[in-house]
């Protein structure tokens, strides 16, 4: 304890109770560390009159400290201060503050390989900082201003203080660490989403691979079904599935025969059996998966369904179909018409909107198709948002002569966001 031998043992006291508060409130203030430790270091240094010192905090490698704050001493910033073997250790069972002159033996080795440093700082006392028996720092503390010894209550005084200083420091370092392993894992998290997309994506190039007029399919579908859970509002782990779902939602076609795939002429029973079969294979082989959004192996089986009940595999109707299946069904639907196929020529996006148009509420949902319309609608105003679904729709086609179908299927069906 600090002897309260005189009035100015106890103004002492007070003083030194007074500045360990003092930082406290430094260490636990919200400023930058740097400058918290600086203010540390400036009130500790004020404490016992001196005149020169540095903090150094371990920065990670455990060979080395390097400077944290310094005071009185030019060109500190560089300063570091090596560990050998056995160094951490030494200090870690040093007393609690260390006169340099009069050093346990077992220090010697780094007051000596560090002399030069010690020497540049000025440094009469070295203040090992600690915490649960780990070495997390370093203070130097220079001569008193008014020269001599330290008495016994300075160094009392700076062993209370540096304790504070060494929870600061080690919970700086904690929670340095927990922000990098955070970082780590949020690069590993993303790195392994990026790994998944390729994953899925060559999955898609593969199955379009089969037909040399369907390069790119699963990718628009994908696209174009996006679009449409976005316009009407999806939460995002939708919208995610029906990407998803897009881009996977032919792969039972990977084992339907490619000469089946790539026929030109109308398919045989047999070979229009095996083409149907496509929806429940993509089904049996993703509902082995366990996807984290949506059910996609369901998106899958039922692409091919009707909201009239006459698709297929299973001949759903209305809102027993999946809203998702659905959507897919139309992205599917619009794509084939707005490309070339094997079996015809496409046809145009005039053509494609009449014909879905009228095949809405037996092919195709109403809500569903309305909002389609609505996403080209918008992109042909120029009023969308999002990235083209249609790249130059406006250059490539009729603008007038889409604006009047699309007037026209409003005037059919209301569907809200016509001009
Ligand atoms: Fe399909």
């Amino acid at each position: 304890m600090i002897s309260p031998s005189s009035v100015a043992g106890v103004k002492k006291i007070m003083y030194a109770f007074s500045s360990l508060n003092d930082l406290g409130q430094i260490i636990t203030s919200n400023g930058g560390f740097e400058e918290v430790t600086k203010s540390g270091l400036y009130l500790i240094l004020g404490t016992v009159s001196a005149a020169q010192g540095a903090i150094f905090r371990d920065d990670g490698a455990r060979s080395r400290l390097v400077v944290l704050a310094h005071k009185g001493v030019d060109g500190a910033t560089s300063f570091r201060l090596s560990l050998h073997d056995g160094d951490a250790e030494a200090l870690v069972d040093a007393p609690g503050v260390v006169e340099i002159r009069r050093a346990p033996q077992n220090l010697n080795s780094f007051i000596s390989h560090n002399g030069a440093t010690l020497t540049a700082l000025r440094a009469a006392l070295m203040v090992p900082l600690r915490v649960g028996g780990n070495l997390v720092g370093l203070m130097t503390v220079g001569a008193r201003f008014s020269g001599g010894d330290y008495t016994d209550d300075d160094l009392q005084i700076l062993a209370m203080m540096s304790q504070q200083l060494s929870v600061g420091l080690s919970n700086h370092q904690l929670f340095q660490s927990l922000q990098k392993k955070a970082e780590e894992n949020r690069a590993l998290y993303e790195d392994l989403q990026d790994i998944y997309n390729d994953t899925v994506r060559a999955f898609a190039a593969a199955i379009d691979a089969k037909d040399r007029y369907t390069q790119g399919h699963s990718d628009r579908v994908a696209r174009y079904a996006v679009a449409i859970a976005e316009e009407l509002g999806l939460p995002q782990d939708e919208v995610e599935a029906l990407r998803l779902g897009g881009l996977l939602h032919d792969i039972g076609k990977i084992t339907v025969d490619t000469s089946i795939i790539r026929k030109n002429s109308v398919l045989t029973d047999r070979e229009l059996l095996e083409m149907h079969r496509h929806p429940t294979v993509g089904f049996d082989i993703l509902s082995k998966i366990n996807f984290p959004w949506g059910d996609l192996s369901a998106l899958t089986r039922h692409h091919h369904e009707k909201v009239d009940g006459n698709g297929y595999p299973d001949g759903i109707r209305g809102e027993d179909l999946l809203l998702g299946a659905r959507i897919i069904a139309l992205a599917d639907a619009f794509d084939a018409m707005t490309t070339d196929r094997p079996y015809r020529k496409q046809i145009s996006l005039q053509e494609t909107l009449r014909e879905i148009r009228r095949c809405v509420g037996t092919q195709f949902d109403p809500r569903v198709a309305k909002t389609l319309f609505q996403v080209i609608e918008k992109e042909l105003t120029g009023r969308s948002r999002k990235p083209a679904i249609i790249p130059s729709l406006r250059e490539k086609f009729d603008s007038q002569r889409i604006r009047e179908i699309l007037q026209e299927v409003h005037d059919d069906c209301g569907y809200p966001g016509m001009a």
